[in-house]
């Protein structure tokens, strides 16, 4: 897909600040920020029938992932789709139980289970994520850029061997530790196929892509680096630099990994994604000009007043400090539990308190 397809960006705060270029405020977008708490969310995803119906459907998708920009001034756009596409494609048997989260019909256990995988062909098995990615840029018409992603190669290997969402990785861990080359096998396979899946979006019109690594910080020290961020950055390394002309900028976020900071900006990275756990001001001064920063407010905090909220986000503007290189965000997704209203105040609290750190 060659970018003159598409309509010239008319809003590049974000891919200026990502290179930690001048801009007039800080950019700002929130994970999940397609979902539950929007009502229209929930009326499109019951039109859709299951989550995945959703994920597949090329309008759909593309409604969903308009519909926070229409309520809010953001500065960039999220396919709408899941970390677990990959899994799925693998021929695990994806499914959603109400209240359970996600779930597989075949997880991998054995050697033996590990040695039938491949590594996927986005475009023979996941062409309904890379035609959503084309959709929402030609919907998007130039307005924000667009964010593909995918999870960490660890992240989706929790998933696989858990066979669902997981409070102490058991399994994963048991296998990490007991089996090590099995699960350097399963990770090695994921890695390679993250590559292709993300790459594909980059040429479907992805214009920066974010690995969600939301399990990394339940690795212990060195095994983070052994099983986790090893992988991130044969990731990394294997992206594509530049789309027509125009650099690929990659966002890492490791939930839990703020003691790791200076080991994510060595795998090349342009940015990293905070957690709420880390003091943004310390971040900085710790991967000083090496890559840009995103986050980092307690998701929780939307739960709180007004008010409120529009101190924390003070508080964290300030603490970033003058010049570019901070994309607000919350340090996790948002929850089904908030009121829109409230994400409204936070991000109007961005527009009107950033501009006086980018004089
Ligand atoms: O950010 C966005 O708005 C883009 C869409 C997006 C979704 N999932 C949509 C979704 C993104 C980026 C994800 C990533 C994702 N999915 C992660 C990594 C990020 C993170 O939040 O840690 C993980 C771990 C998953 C796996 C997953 N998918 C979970 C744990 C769930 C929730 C299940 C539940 O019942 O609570 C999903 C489903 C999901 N993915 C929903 C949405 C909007 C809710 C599905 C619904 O409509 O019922």
């Amino acid at each position: 897909m060659s970018e003159s397809q598409f309509a010239p960006l008319k809003n590049d705060r974000f891919l200026h600040a990502l290179q930690r270029q001048p801009v007039d405020r800080t950019p700002m977008w929130m994970m999940r920020q397609a979902g539950r708490y929007l009502p229209e969310y929930r009326a499109t995803r019951e039109k859709a029938g299951s989550f995945m119906d959703l994920c597949r459907n090329t309008e759909l998708a593309c409604e969903v992932t308009m519909q926070p920009l229409e309520r809010f001034p953001l500065d960039a756009a999220i396919l709408f789709s899941d970390i677990l596409t990959i899994p799925d494609a693998m021929g695990l048997g994806l499914y959603f139980v109400q209240g359970e989260g996600p779930k597989f019909k075949k997880p991998v256990r054995t050697s033996a289970d590990i040695a039938a995988l491949e590594v996927v062909n986005t475009a023979r098995d996941l062409s309904y994520v890379t035609d959503a990615v084309t959709a929402i840029r030609h919907e998007l018409n130039g307005r924000v850029p667009l964010i593909g992603f995918s999870g960490s190669p660890w992240t989706l290997a929790t998933y696989m061997i858990e066979g669902a969402s997981s409070r102490d990785f058991a399994r994963a861990k048991e296998m990490l530790y007991n089996r090590p080359e099995d699960m350097h096998q399963l990770l090695s396979v994921l890695a390679d196929s993250v590559i292709d899946y993300l790459n594909a979006q980059i040429r479907a019109g992805a214009q920066v892509v974010q690995i969600f690594d939301t399990w990394g910080g339940a690795l212990g020290h060195s095994a983070y680096r052994e099983f986790s961020l090893q992988y991130m950055e044969r990731i990394v390394q294997g992206l594509i630099k530049e789309h027509d002309g125009r650099p690929v900028p990659v966002i890492l976020f490791t939930k839990g990994g703020g003691q790791w900071l200076e080991a994510m900006a060595d795998t090349g990275a342009t940015a990293l994604g905070l957690d709420w756990t880390t003091d943004i001001a310390q971040a900085r001064a710790r991967v000083g000009d090496k890559v840009a920063l995103q986050g980092n407010l307690d998701p929780a905090i939307l739960l709180a007043s007004p008010e409120r909220i529009r101190q924390e986000v003070a508080t964290c503007l300030a603490a970033f400090g003058q010049g570019s290189g901070h994309i607000f965000n919350l340090g996790h997704g948002v929850t089904p539990q908030v009121d829109p209203a409230h994400a409204g105040a936070m991000f109007e609290a961005v527009a009107e308190l950033s501009p006086q750190y980018h004089p």
